[in-house]
Parts: C-alpha cells; sequence; structure tokens
C-alpha cells in the first residue's frame, strides 16, 4: 500500500505542477483547473487509505459539513465578492497549521530525542508563526477587501520599531522554546509566539494602504504556502511540503511580479504605510468642472470613431457590466472600428479579474493586450471608454510625487481624442485619492450605473 501512496502522491504532485502551468494561460487555464482538481481527489483518496489515518466516520462527517459550507458560500459568491473569498480561504490554511503545531507538539505518540527532535520543535514553531500571521493578516485582508475595515493605512507611532520588537520576541521565545525541558514548559513560549503572530498580522495588513493591497494578498497567499509546507514538515507528509513549497513560491513570485507592475519595493509594502505618504489627495474643488456626457452623444463618438479602447476597472465589476459591453463591442467591430481592450495589472481586486470576466463574456482573447502593450497607442486612440475604472487611470500617479499611488504605472488614457468616464459619481476609487483626469478638457464624464450606460449607449448606436 504505501508504494501505491506514494506513486499517487507524486502523481498529484506532477498534476499540481501541471495545473499551475494551465493557469498561466487564459486558452489552457480551464485544463489548468482539472489537472488541480484531479490532483487533489488522488492526494485526498490516497491519504485516507494511509495506515496513518483512521475514524473514518469522523472524517466522513467533516467533509460533509466541511464541504457543504464551502459548496454553499463558493456558489452563491458574487464575481466580485471572490478575492475576499480567497482572503478567508487563506486565513484556515494559516489556522489549520496553528492547529497542526500545537497538535503536533502535544500528541503523545510523537517521539523524537536529539537532534531530529530539535529539528521537529524549529518545524512547529515556525509553522504556528508563518500559520498566525496569515491568519489574522487574512482576516484583516478580508475586512479592508469586505468594505468592514477602511482602506486607509493604520499608522501607530514607531510602527517599524514595534515590527522589529515583535521580531526579536518571537527569536528569543524560539530559543526558549527549542531548549525547554518538557511541553509543559515549552507550552509557554509556544503560546506567546502565536499571540505576538496573530498580533503581527493584524499590525503588518491593518498598516497597509489601499492601492498596495494587490500585493498583500498575493503575499498572504505565498505565506498559506510556506504554513502548508511547515505543516507537511511537521505531519512528515511529502505531498504537502511540495504542495505548500508550489504555492508559496507562486504567491511569491506573483508578488514580485505585482510590485514591479505597481512601481512599489516589495519590503516597503511590507514594513507597511506605503499609500499614506501626502495628504494630496486633490479635492475635486481644486480641479475646475468635470464635463457631462449624454449616452446619445457618446453613441455619435464611437460611431464616428476608427479606433477605440476599453479600459475596465472595478465598477464593471460591480455593475456585470461584461456582457453588454462584449456585445458593444462586436457591434462596433462589425461596423468596421478597430476596439481593444487595455488591461491593468492591479484592475478590480484580484490578479486577472479583468480577463475573467471578459473571458466569460466571450470577448475574444487577441484583443484583450495588457498595459505594456497598449500603452504608447493612446495618442492614436479616438476615443477611450473608461468603464468603472479609476486609480488604474489616475494622471497624479506620475505627476503628484507625493500623492499616496506616486509611482505606480498607469494606463496613459489621457492622450486620447476623447476619454468618456462611466461611472455612477465623482467618487474616489480604492485608493481614495482625487483622479484630476476626470477634469480634463478631452474627458467626458457618463453617470450612472455602468450597465445602465452601456446599454443606453448600445440602443442609441
Ligand atoms: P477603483 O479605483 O476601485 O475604482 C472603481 C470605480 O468604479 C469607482 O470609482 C466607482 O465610482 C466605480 N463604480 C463602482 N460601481 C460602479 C457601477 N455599478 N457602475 C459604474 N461605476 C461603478 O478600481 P480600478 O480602477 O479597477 O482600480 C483597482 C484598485 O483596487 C486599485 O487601487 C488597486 O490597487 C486596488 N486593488 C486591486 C486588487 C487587485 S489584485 N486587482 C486587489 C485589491 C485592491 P462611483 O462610485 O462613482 O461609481
Amino acid at each position: 500500500m504505501s508504494g501505491f501512496i506514494t506513486a499517487a502522491y507524486i502523481s498529484a504532485s506532477i498534476l499540481f505542477i501541471l495545473s499551475l502551468g494551465g493557469l498561466s494561460n487564459q486558452e489552457t487555464a480551464r485544463r489548468g483547473n482539472l489537472y488541480g482538481m484531479l490532483g487533489m481527489l488522488l492526494a485526498v483518496g490516497a491519504t485516507l487509505l494511509s495506515d496513518q489515518v483512521g475514524g473514518y466516520g469522523l472524517i466522513a462527517i467533516a467533509v460533509l459539513i466541511g464541504g457543504s459550507i464551502g459548496w454553499f458560500v463558493a456558489s452563491r459568491v458574487e464575481m466580485t465578492a471572490m478575492p475576499q473569498l480567497v482572503a478567508i480561504m487563506h486565513s484556515f490554511v494559516g489556522l489549520a497549521a496553528v492547529l497542526v503545531g500545537f497538535a503536533s507538539y502535544l500528541d503523545p505518540d510523537v517521539q523524537y530525542s536529539g537532534i531530529d527532535k530539535t529539528i521537529h520543535e524549529i518545524e512547529i514553531y515556525l509553522g504556528v508563526l508563518i500559520g498566525g500571521v496569515t491568519f489574522t493578516g487574512s482576516v484583516i485582508a478580508f475586512g479592508k477587501l469586505q468594505g468592514t475595515i477602511g482602506s486607509k493605512p493604520l499608522m501607530l507611532p514607531a510602527r517599524h520599531w514595534l515590527n522589529i520588537a515583535l521580531g526579536v520576541a518571537s527569536i528569543y521565545l524560539g530559543f526558549v522554546f527549542v531548549g525547554s525541558a518538557d511541553h509543559a514548559a515549552g507550552l509557554v513560549p509556544l503560546s506567546i509566539m502565536t499571540v505576538i503572530a496573530f498580533a503581527f498580522g493584524v499590525h503588518m495588513v491593518m498598516a497597509i494602504g489601499g492601492a498596495d493591497m494587490p500585493v498583500v494578498i498575493s503575499m498572504l497567499n505565498s505565506y498559506s504556502g510556506w504554513a502548508a509546507a511547515a505543516a507537511g514538515f511537521m505531519l512528515s507528509n511529502d505531498l504537502l511540503i511540495v504542495t505548500g513549497a508550489l504555492v508559496g513560491s507562486s504567491g511569491a513570485i506573483l508578488s514580485y511580479i505585482m510590485c514591479r507592475a505597481m512601481n512599489r519595493n516589495f519590503f516597503s509594502v511590507i514594513m507597511g504605510g506605503f499609500g499614506a505618504s501626502g495628504g494630496s489627495s486633490g479635492v475635486a474643488a481644486d480641479q475646475g468642472e468635470a464635463q457631462a456626457v449624454s449616452a446619445d452623444e457618446v453613441a455619435n463618438m464611437l460611431a464616428g470613431a476608427q479606433n477605440v479602447v476599453i479600459v475596465p476597472g472595478y465598477g464593471m465589476a460591480v455593475a456585470h457590466a461584461q456582457h453588454p459591453v462584449s456585445e458593444l463591442t462586436q457591434t462596433l467591430r462589425d461596423r468596421g472600428v478597430n476596439v481593444r481592450f487595455a488591461i491593468h495589472p492591479v484592475a478590480g481586486r484580484m490578479p486577472g479579474h479583468m480577463n475573467v470576466l471578459l473571458a466569460e463574456a466571450r470577448v475574444p482573447y487577441d484583443i484583450v493586450l495588457e498595459m505594456d502593450e497598449i500603452n504608447e497607442d493612446f495618442a492614436d486612440t479616438d476615443v477611450v471608454l473608461v468603464i468603472g475604472a479609476n486609480d488604474i487611470v489616475n494622471p497624479s500617479a506620475l505627476e503628484d510625487p507625493e500623492g499616496p499611488i506616486a509611482g505606480m504605472p498607469v494606463l496613459e488614457v489621457w492622450h486620447a481624442g476623447t476619454v468618456v468616464v462611466l461611472k455612477r459619481s465623482m467618487a474616489t476609487g480604492y485608493a481614495g485619492v482625487q483622479n484630476p483626469l476626470f477634469f480634463r478638457d478631452n474627458t467626458r464624464m457618463l453617470f450612472g450605473d455602468a450597465r445602465d450606460s452601456i446599454d443606453n449607449v448600445f440602443r442609441a448606436l
């Protein structure tokens, strides 16, 4: 049986790697998901067959309860609430690593001595530490994405010193833990460190400014992977180690890519408060008058245009406007208009958010372009439709060096002939920064829910 389990674990690992490979491209993403599901089925099946696993009745009840809750929640979740769901899932992985750490430490059947004991205790300590930070960090990220906690960064005085003090205390407690004579003595430093890890997780994510949340989410994704890998070491489960390392490293790579796309220094983001500098969020009154436009006028502009670029943002997801947008695109293309989509790396609320929505609405992949591929083309564009996007088209990122989003690359839509912004009001976006684009001479505001506005334009066309 152990040979079969090893073979199943190796096959599952390969399927997970194929899954990640598939997910890196839209055309192969479905296949990637399928590989992942098969890998997980194989992994769970093989684990259940292992000699160390008993109590099938209890496992069945747990699977039934957990599975039903998961099914219920996932089938009801709106596309706009997906990032929150992902964040809360990460918190479960973190909590599981903490619980596995304590269980593994207190398990009377686990007996190590000498260097093996030290290694096992270091694994437990690191697993609980990473798991604790992941748990509370993800809960706070959930709150920030859900809107229950404000997106403004919490800037405690001397916060860096606080972080350093928590770090030093954790290292000291680690030495006490590994050197402790018995479980009763070791439980004290382990428990105190757990509380510190929880506090650090809260503080780390609370200190992140709105526009830097994408990096934090992918970082927590990475942490959850490392927490799972640490649990794998504690349980001597190779598959969990491999899977955790895959999630950990792909999350880390994604965080790095996001940092590069946002022109952010990775460590500055983690240390917090990036989105906090400067109070120059530019009040609407400073900027002059925004010019409103009607759906009929927008239809006229589009009818006379040759090159149109559509910039989707979070508001398109909120309004479920992707299907009407797809129809409008098709109609314009049928009339010979060159329509393309410009996707900012952090548009929406999760990586690839816009790509998923557009793929769902059957917009052809070849007209959906990344920011770097299309940013030079705005000068040759007649009309840009900015649909429910705000921060990702904010020129103050380039023009205001003191502003909260300073340095973040944005889609430079203002170089186009006319920019039409579809949103409901003059409200700010996720980063809470006023957008000078709305007050430019070549910008027109089409106020209203994005779906209704697109429907109206479509009808007028
Ligand atoms: P935002 O800057 O959040 O702007 C979205 C705009 O959509 C809002 O200004 C809102 O204005 C409008 N809107 C909302 N509902 C609408 C509706 N039903 N119809 C029409 N408009 C609607 O979005 P963005 O430009 O996509 O930028 C993304 C932001 O989220 C960035 O700051 C990014 O850092 C952050 N973020 C991204 C991620 C990832 S990974 N993508 C994760 C977390 C945070 P009104 O209220 O006036 O309508």
